[in-house]
């Protein structure tokens, strides 16, 4: 991804005492960063605030890590916004997340544009409330022709329920008599995921410090290095994804093989 080197340093400008963008390898950038931005209930929770307020502080980190993954040269950032199990919250929180995504998208879309992004849900969207659906339907068109970086948002996302569909896409073609089961292959079976054409994510972020994978890009996750922090996603800024990366860029991929390092 072509990046502008100059906005880049001056976006890292301002940086913390333990870490400079120096410090990062940017031929060994992650092509896909996803995130599983957890904490929003606990960073109000524990600053006296509605949970809701957390989800209007994870917004704030999300715009920040988009403009920096972009700085970056991040080819694809996913995020995991709601889950298939999320209906299972508060009706109220639901509602409030619902109209946020919706009300998000419609604030963002001047950043989407300006750094010429591409957006694409993962999950059923035609499952979500009338407005939310409308309205992310409209901001997918205005942002089709952006050549950039993919921003990938799971909503009603759920890793089984992919799997589901995607089987049951296949069994179909089968059955129609135009795909032949002896050539189903790992690509015949990528190609019929959300994140079809997408490259796997290389670095899984998740905040708030569980060690849980939460029904998250099951198939894709197959290679990738995870990063924990205990941090909560509001929390979660530019030089906290730094050390992601820095600790990604430190590790030894093997993909199965022997170490090549030594
Ligand atoms: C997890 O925190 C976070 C969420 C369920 C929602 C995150 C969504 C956004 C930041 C906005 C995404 C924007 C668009 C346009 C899709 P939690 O509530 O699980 O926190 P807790 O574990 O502390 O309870």
């Amino acid at each position: 991804m072509l990046v502008d080197e100059a906005k880049r340093a001056e976006y890292f400008s301002d940086h913390p005492s333990d870490v400079t963008l120096d410090m990062v390898d940017m031929a060994r950038i992650p092509r896909h960063i996803s995130c599983i931005m957890d904490g929003n209930g606990r960073w109000a929770t524990s600053r006296g605030l509605a949970r809701t307020e957390g989800h209007k502080a994870g917004i704030v980190s999300l715009r920040e890590i988009i403009t920096a993954c972009v700085r970056l040269g991040v080819d694809v950032l996913s995020a995991y916004a709601f889950s298939t199990e999320n209906w299972n919250r508060p009706k109220h929180e639901v509602n409030v997340l619902m109209h946020l995504f919706a009300k998000t998208f419609i604030d963002e879309l001047p950043l989407l544009k300006r750094e010429n992004v591409r957006v694409v849900f993962l999950g059923d969207i035609s499952a979500l409330p009338e407005r939310t659906r409308q309205v992310f339907e409209y901001g997918l068109t205005e942002c089709s022709e952006h050549t950039g970086m993919v921003l990938a948002l799971a909503v009603n996302y759920g890793g089984r329920a992919e799997l589901v569909r995607a089987a049951r896409e296949l069994a179909q073609e089968a059955a129609a008599g135009t795909l032949d089961p002896d050539r189903i292959d790992e690509d015949t079976v990528a190609s019929h995921l959300y994140t079809a054409g997408l490259p796997d994510p290389e670095l899984v972020i998740r905040t708030s410090g569980e060690l849980r994978v939460s029904n998250y890009l099951l198939w894709q996750i197959a290679y990738a290095e995870f990063y924990i922090t205990d941090t909560y996603w509001p929390d979660f800024d530019r030089w906290e994804l730094i050390r992601a990366i820095l600790a990604f860029q430190g590790r030894n991929r093997r993909f199965g093989g022997l170490n090549t390092a030594s």
